[in-house]
């Protein structure tokens, strides 16, 4: 399959600190690419360099917009990726809390245009199709952590892109709302978005991944279909653990 984004030996450094070195994978067209690993691995870096809050040491990002011309988007400005049609949310939610959801919705449909009225028909479509229409008028402060990490979707939704990076949007959610997270996932694959999650909940992340690359310690240690990072040695060693293997065995 084409892809859309193309990460070649991307290195980040904080110091002595090698946060990514020599990161290399494809993000494949309308797929759902995985990024996993244990706590300081360097997923939220990775997001950050492709998203321009980072600019990284080495290596390249390389996009293909929708017309499929070949771009370089290697520490070009947060706002310029975004245009491009590249959103992420943030792991630290930052819903708006003196603001309503449609008003948090309608911040980001304001990177497409600066008129009221066109951010709020946007923010009403993306409303509906993240099922929060019925709380479009709570103010952020008074939301559930379920219901704020939905808005953060919501609002990188409303920029309209075609790449949909989440970070961390199940961590702190019930069973139910994670089953909730992982339907709207798919829905967004349905509709033609191309998604990169960071998760840490594998049974969320199992069954809606095309392909799962693992971090550790900076490094890609493998790439792969589900099933066949569920049983990496590696993997198992460096995350997983035993526990999830003997798992996924059984079933
Ligand atoms: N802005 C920063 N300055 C210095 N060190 C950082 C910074 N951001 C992340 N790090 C370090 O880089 C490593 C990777 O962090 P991070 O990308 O947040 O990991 P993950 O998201 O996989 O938990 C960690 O050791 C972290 O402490
Ligand atoms: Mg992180």
């Amino acid at each position: 399959m084409k892809s859309v984004i193309e990460i070649r030996n991307l290195t980040m450094k904080f110091g002595e600190l090698m946060a990514n070195e020599d990161v290399s994978f494809d993000i494949e067209n309308n797929g759902i690419v995985s990024l996993i690993g244990p706590n300081g691995a360097g997923k939220t870096t990775l997001f950050n360099c492709v998203t321009g809050f980072y600019k990284p040491f080495s290596g390249k990002v390389t996009y293909w917009d929708e017309a499929g011309v070949e771009q370089d988007i290697t520490g070009r400005p947060t706002h310029e990726i975004c245009r491009k049609g590249i959103t992420r949310n943030f792991q630290i939610v930052k819903t708006l809390s003196e603001m309503t959801v449609e008003q948090n919705i309608m911040t980001g449909a304001f990177l497409h245009t600066n008129k009221t009225s066109e951010a709020r028909d946007l923010a009403e479509g993306v409303l509906r199709r993240t099922g929060l229409l019925a709380r479009k008028d709570i103010l952020g402060r008074n939301l559930t952590i379920a219901e704020r990490k939905r808005v953060e979707i919501a609002r990188a939704l409303a920029t309209e892109p075609r790449v949909l990076m989440l970070d961390e949007c199940m961590a702190g959610l019930n069973q139910t709302e994670i089953k909730d997270v992982m339907n709207l996932i798919l829905d967004l694959k349905a509709q033609g978005l191309t998604l990169l999650v960071v998760e840490h909940i594998m049974e969320a992340i199992m069954p809606i991944s095309d392909k799962i690359v693992v971090l550790d310690s900076g490094k890609k240690i493998a790439e792969g279909p589900p099933q066949e990072i569920a049983n990496n040695d590696e993997v198992i060693k460096a995350y997983l653990g035993e526990k999830y293997h003997a798992k996924s065995k059984k079933s």
